[in-house]
């Protein structure tokens, strides 16, 4: 018998609803939030009164699009964390009201693991080429710059963290200092398509084993421009293209670099990437180069699944389902999980 699953994603500033059947999927629905935008940042507080505004909607629209009636939905799930308590209690309620309602299980979702559970969704045409186990995958996004080890759909390991920043909030923060409004990444991967990536450089930090950091390259990133700006005031508008290139040049080579020591140091070659961060064409485009050169079965999600969306949070359902791993009403959500 078919299984159909209702889920939701409400981690960051994203409020999404997502239906699918036997891990296919049928609707996913995702409102943004550009409220956020003039902060350079999410404000955590914005975010769950404007969730608290989409969720119902959102869900309606999810349920519509997929032609499926409340009746038909078996399992209601939704991401229980990492992310912003406030807007992750938005979603853990509705989905824990829906299953009580229609007395059917909760399946409570880890963000981290769904990210990289993108890649086990099929496509429509049904030609999917799926990574095999062990998987490599590095999430990276607003919130998160890690590399895991997948051994199957649900059990992963970590094997590189950030140590401070992650690599979207160092492009988001960048951004802000070049006054482009919030999330800045994707304005920064436009901008650099028009600039030159070797008119500045940047240091990168030196960080032990599979971690990363950003903070520092922000810091030297603010010392550079103020240092500029001293002698030209306009600066940063005059470089902007090169500037965004540069940075951008950096930031993904930091990353590059520890995603070939992982490959390296595991003997991985089923690598892929995941995240807001992993639509950046220089990642893209970088990655399918050393992919190429080493040998490596790269894995690029399709930019619809890079941002938070909840078609990841119904595919990890769907595994968890097949599993019978459900949770009880008692559920939290958490900040970190
Ligand atoms: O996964 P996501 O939607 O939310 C989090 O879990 O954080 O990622 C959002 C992040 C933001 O920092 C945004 O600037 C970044 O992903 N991002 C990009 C691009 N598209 C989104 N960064 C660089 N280049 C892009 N094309
Ligand atoms: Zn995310």
């Amino acid at each position: 018998m078919a299984v159909t699953i209702l889920a939701i994603e409400s981690s960051c500033d994203d409020t999404s609803a997502a239906v699918v059947r036997d891990g296919h999927i049928l609707s996913n629905l995702i409102a943004g939030q550009d409220i956020h935008m003039s902060y350079g940042g999410v404000v955590p507080e914005l975010a769950s009164r404007a969730h608290q505004a989409n969720i119902v909607p959102v869900v309606d629209q999810a349920l519509r699009r997929a032609g499926t009636d409340v009746e038909e939905i078996d399992a209601v799930a939704f991401t229980r964390g990492p992310g912003l308590l406030g807007s992750l209690l938005v979603g853990t309620s509705f989905a824990k009201g829906f299953a009580l309602a229609r007395d059917i299980p909760l399946i409570d979702v880890n963000h981290l693991q769904a990210h990289a559970l993108v890649h086990f969704i099929p496509e429509k045409d049904g030609m999917t080429r799926l990574p095999e186990f062990p998987f490599l995958c590095l999430i990276v996004s607003g919130g998160h710059t890690r590399l895991i080890v997948m051994k199957n759909h649900l059990d992963m390991e970590t094997i590189g963290n950030t140590i401070d920043d992650a690599a979207g909030e160092a492009f988001d923060k960048c951004g802000k200092l070049m006054d482009l409004l919030y999330p800045a990444g994707p304005l920064i991967d436009k901008l650099a398509s028009r600039g030159n990536s070797k008119a500045f450089s940047f240091a990168k930090p030196k960080v032990k084993d599979l971690d990363f950091s950003f903070s520092g390259l922000k810091t030297s990133f603010l010392y550079f421009l103020n240092d500029k700006l001293k002698d030209d005031p306009r600066f940063i508008e005059k470089n902007r293209a090169d500037l965004c290139a540069s940075l951008q040049e950096t930031i993904v080579s930091m990353l590059i670099s520890k995603l070939i020591k992982a490959s390296q140091l595991t003997g991985i070659k089923e690598i892929g990437i995941a995240g807001g961060v992993s639509a950046n064409s220089g990642l893209r485009n970088g990655l399918a180069l050393e992919a190429e050169k080493r040998g490596w079965n790269l894995f690029i999600p399709p930019l619809s699944y890079t941002t938070d969306n909840a078609a990841m949070i119904g595919i990890a359902a769907y595994y968890k389902y097949l599993r019978g791993e459900f949770t009880g009403q008692d559920v939290a959500p958490q900040a970190r999980y």
